[in-house]
């Protein structure tokens, strides 16, 4: 099939009207004040749908997973093929952590303290010494249940009984993924690391959320201005999740072009970039007479995607080549679509505002006829250690370093800053005013103190 046969995907096509185009101001004690840390256990962690573990690092029966957000804590168990339980990780009797660590193939939780059990299915199984808790049997019945979800071999878990089901929250989302030939299921867990952080949770999503900060915090990897990724993007927004996706020249909402400054002068300075950044090393390519760089990089990528995907991969549209759309579902989970391989999640470390956690997964495709390789353990990077150290982000890990570099300082920043907020641009900061928006609805502001919106004239 040769690509002018193949349409522009369909998921790509789709258009939101520009996110309620304004400045925004938003207020910085959300960032470091114990009392906003502690509304969002109760209105956000305590509600929300989250990614808790992949399918296949609980294969079998009974296997667990342990997932913590802030002072929160659930056991995730595979209960049957396609069944997932997940109960908070706290013994009905005195309330010791259930389980410490994941497990493998357990037939019940046995609490180490006193050793009441509960079954793989909540059910009670073994309440030691029963005889001295007269009346309280049906009390402990069952292990206190968090709901389950499945969604792209993605575990989610949410501690609210009364939720939507997880489909309905992420709505269209499939439509981008396994119906843009991008099944989330079908990838591999190829790197997960998992780095501490010393800022809050929303600070270091943030530097994830956007892109314009790509000029000025990662220069190397701005191209070329014949290189789509920097003429302009749109942000379109699903209700539940936002999207960036490459601007057509035919889109009402792009980006303004020219938002990001190419330093390279010709296509062969952008593939050598390209190549110096993917892969730390110079580029072989040469670009032939009249062929942009994106041409070129989309045609390596090619290449490179056939090892695991054989011929189909010649169906696909050159710009699920050269392009990795950035998805931001509410309210910390990132898988980019594409043949990008990344997904972050973001949570606060225990009841410290000014500590979080970072995952980045890369999620890779495997050949067919090869069985799924094993899912990679997480890589823990604690705060004394450097990102550099997860050498199996290859070239990635100078990007992370690069913003994580920003993170600390902003931390500090905000809380020196003379103003007490900052301020969101109506384009390229929107997935951070979306974010924000999203946040005071879940935490119940009133908007009045601690976000001020200001139309644009
Ligand atoms: S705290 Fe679990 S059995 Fe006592
Ligand atoms: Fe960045």
């Amino acid at each position: 099939m040769s690509q002018s046969d193949i349409p522009y995907p369909p998921h790509l096509l789709v258009e939101k009207p520009p996110y309620r185009p304004r400045v925004a101001r938003v207020g910085v004690n959300r960032y470091f004040e114990l009392a906003y840390h502690q509304r969002e256990v109760e209105r956000i962690w305590k509600r929300a749908w989250q990614w808790a573990c992949r399918e296949e690092e609980i294969p079998e029966i009974g296997d667990y997973m342990v997932y913590e957000v802030a002072s929160l804590s659930f056991i995730v168990t595979r209960t049957g093929v396609n069944e997932f339980k997940a109960y908070w990780n706290s013994c009905l009797h005195r309330g010791r952590k259930l389980c410490d660590f994941a497990g493998k193939r357990a037939t019940e939780f046995r609490c180490m303290f006193h050793g009441w059990a509960w079954n793989i299915d909540g059910t009670l199984k073994d309440m030691n010494c029963g005889w001295d808790f007269p009346g309280t049997r049906d009390e402990v019945a069952r292990l206190p249940e968090a709901r389950t979800g499945v969604w792209g071999g993605f575990v989610f878990i949410n501690p609210d009984p009364a939720c939507e089901p997880l489909a309905e929250f992420l709505g269209e989302l499939p439509d981008h993924f396994e119906g843009a030939g991008h099944d989330l299921g079908r990838r591999s867990k190829q790197v997960h690391a998992t780095v501490h952080v010393p800022a809050n949770w929303k600070i270091v999503q943030e530097a994830f959320l956007e892109a314009w900060h790509v000029s000025h915090t990662h220069p190397q990897i701005v191209r070329s201005p014949d290189y789509r990724s920097v003429a302009g993007n749109r942000w379109d927004d699903f209700g539940n999740w936002m999207r960036s996706a490459p601007a057509r020249p035919t889109d009402q909402y792009r980006a303004p072009p020219g938002y990001a400054t190419s330093t390279a002068e010709t296509p062969q300075d952008a593939v050598d970039m390209y190549w110096d950044y993917h892969r730390n090393e110079d580029s072989p390519i040469k670009v032939g007479p009249g062929e942009t760089a994106g041409q070129v990089i989309a045609r390596e990528i090619r290449i490179a995607q056939r090892k695991a995907l054989g011929d189909a991969v010649e169906a696909y549209h050159d710009v699920h080549m050269s392009t990795g759309e950035m998805v931001s579902v509410w309210p910390n989970f990132h898988p980019w679509g594409g043949f990008s391989r990344l997904v972050y999640r973001f949570r606060p470390y225990q009841n410290d505002p000014e500590r979080s956690i970072m995952d980045v997964l890369l999620m890779a495709p495997w050949p067919d006829d090869r069985p799924r390789p094993p899912p990679a353990p997480p890589h823990e990077l604690g705060l004394e250690d450097s990102i550099s150290e997860a050498h199996e982000l290859g070239g990635l890990w100078r990007i992370f370093q690069q913003d994580l570099g920003n993170v600390a300082a902003v931390q500090a920043g905000l809380q020196t800053s003379a103003r007490g907020y900052v301020i969101l641009s109506q384009h390229n900061d929107a997935p951070v005013r979306k974010f924000h928006d999203m946040y005071d609805r879940w935490m119940g502001s009133d908007n009045s103190d601690d976000f001020i919106a200001a139309e644009v004239p």
